[in-house]
């Protein structure tokens, strides 16, 4: 089966959410990395509790609540310009190095973001990354007001693609998307950012587990969810090879 469409995740596939740990640790010397983590992963339990208990609020809102709930936690107080300036740098993300010459290479296909983000983050991250000129749409799971890895999300696709789930590579980083793009029935590549040697080699003979360690752990190693995604690689930049070996196979 052919690919006709190439469907991305946005953070943390496209785009570095660790790149936030500059404006953090800027705001917070010496916490930078302690706030981003619990950010991070707050961000995405908040996603999976809204969506299990039926009160959705966009991702605006849950990454809004999440560094709120960073900043307690840690017993840290800012003003409300300091947290606007950390929130502000989720619209100006650091894009992967290969991600522009790994989407240029595919533009033969059609090209999407599928993102918990809501519609207005979207697009101000694609439009100031300048991938609006690449892309041809920017799917939000707002419409469908709940978060992935619910089918729901993942049935945007052919909504606004026109295209089958089968003819689709969805790409993500996070092995919890990976899964759940698997389970709806898409083709899934999941980028292994973080091997499991590099995983082990961080842990083993260090008495201290740094945050950034802590969360690669969490949330950056295959999870025990009964499904494998269809490939997994570790750069963008494989991606325009892996749909020829794809597509020579089938
Ligand atoms: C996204 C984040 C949650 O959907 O990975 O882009």
């Amino acid at each position: 089966m052919s690919i006709k469409a190439v469907v991305f995740d946005a953070y943390g596939t496209l785009y570095d959410i660790q790149s936030v740990a500059a404006i953090t640790e800027q705001a917070f010397p010496g916490y930078g990395e302690i706030i981003t983590q619990i950010w991070r992963i707050k961000q995405l339990e908040y996603t999976w509790l809204r969506s299990l208990m039926g009160r959705y609020d966009d991702f605006s809102v849950i990454t809004r609540d999440s560094l709120a709930y960073a900043l307690r936690v840690l017993g840290l107080k800012g003003d409300e310009a300091t947290f606007e300036r950390i929130m502000e740098k989720y619209l100006h993300l650091d894009l992967y190095p290969d991600a522009i010459a790994a989407l240029a290479a595919m533009r033969d296909r059609k090209l999407a973001i599928l993102s918990n983000g809501s519609t207005a983050m979207l697009n101000a991250l694609v439009a100031n990354s300048g991938l609006d000129r690449v892309l041809d749409a920017t799917i939000s799971i707002d419409s469908r007001r709940i978060f992935k890895p619910a089918p729901e999300a993942y049935g945007l696709i052919e909504t606004r693609l026109g295209v089958a789930p089968t003819e689709v590579l969805f790409i993500s980083s996070n092995p919890w998307d990976a899964c759940g793009a698997k389970a709806f029935g898409l083709n899934v590549a999941w980028i292994e950012r973080v091997t499991p040697e590099a995983m082990a080699a961080a842990c083993v003979d260090n008495d201290l587990v740094a945050p950034l360690t802590m969360f690669k752990a969490i949330r950056t190693q295959m999870d025990e969810l009964g499904l494998e995604p269809d490939y997994r690689i570790r750069a963008l930049a494989q991606l325009p090879q892996l749909i020829a070996d794809h597509e020579s196979q089938k």
